[in-house]
């Protein structure tokens, strides 16, 4: 059983969903949250952990730097989800958890994305491009921000009527669909960071349990 640390900033649904994920396994889930970190005290994601008899734990950005290293090792963790966590992870980290640490990003990358480009801000900049298309990715985490290399992402068409917070919610659907998934299988091995710097393996995503019958044509305008 993998030790499953969930790194997060904000409201948590997707911590939500990867807690709902595993639980439905039951016994058969190959990891667990030991751990729910947070830079902020009031994030409400340190709710649900504390909801769920999860260890939630507030790092301040004034801790020390080595703060969520030693945070990860006292809660002895083999596996990190940022999920929604706002800050850079420190270099330490990303060497220790290298090929072991996921992101989700609310647009397909390498677009939209980078420092400073985090919620709102993501969907007003698709929107102002003029893009067709948005979604979903979730890629292993590495000295910058979201740039490391690439797991899965799914695509959302982009309506003609849309405002940045009807793009985000369809969005985030999309989002607690993926990432449980990508999660699972780094869990199980069925995916990894080669030493050559890409992605081995697969994501086995269940579309049947997605209720949809596999990635909509992105070709097709949902409008
Ligand atoms: C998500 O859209 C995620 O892609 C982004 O931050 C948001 C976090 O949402 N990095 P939540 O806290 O999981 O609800």
């Amino acid at each position: 059983m993998q030790r499953l640390a969930v790194l997060v900033s904000g409201g948590g649904s997707n911590l939500q969903a990867i807690l709902d994920h595993l639980a439905a396994q039951g016994r058969e889930a190959p990891a667990a949250v030991s751990v729910v970190i947070s830079d902020r005290a009031d994030a409400y994601a340190l709710e649900r952990a504390r909801a769920r008899g999860i260890a939630a734990v507030h790092v301040p950005r004034t801790a020390p730097e080595d703060a969520l290293e030693r945070t990860l090792d006292e809660h002895r963790v083999d596996l990190v989800a940022l999920a929604g966590y706002l800050r850079l992870i420190p270099a330490a980290v990303v060497r220790r958890w290298r090929g072991r640490m996921l992101n989700v990003h609310p647009a397909l990358l390498p677009a939209f994305g980078g420092h400073g480009m985090y919620g709102h801000r993501v969907h007003e900049a698709v929107l102002a491009s003029g893009a067709r298309l948005s979604g979903a990715t979730v890629h292993f985490v590495d000295e910058q921000f979201d740039r490391g290399a690439i797991l899965a992402q799914w695509p959302v068409p982009v309506r003609a009527n849309d405002t940045p917070d009807t793009l985000a919610a369809r969005v985030l659907q999309v989002e607690h669909k993926i990432y449980p998934w990508c999660v699972e299988a780094l869990a199980r091995g069925a995916v990894r960071l080669g030493e050559d710097g890409r992605v081995h393996g697969h994501v086995p995503f269940d579309f049947a349990r997605f209720g949809v019958e596999g990635p909509p044509h992105p070709f097709v305008p949902d409008v």
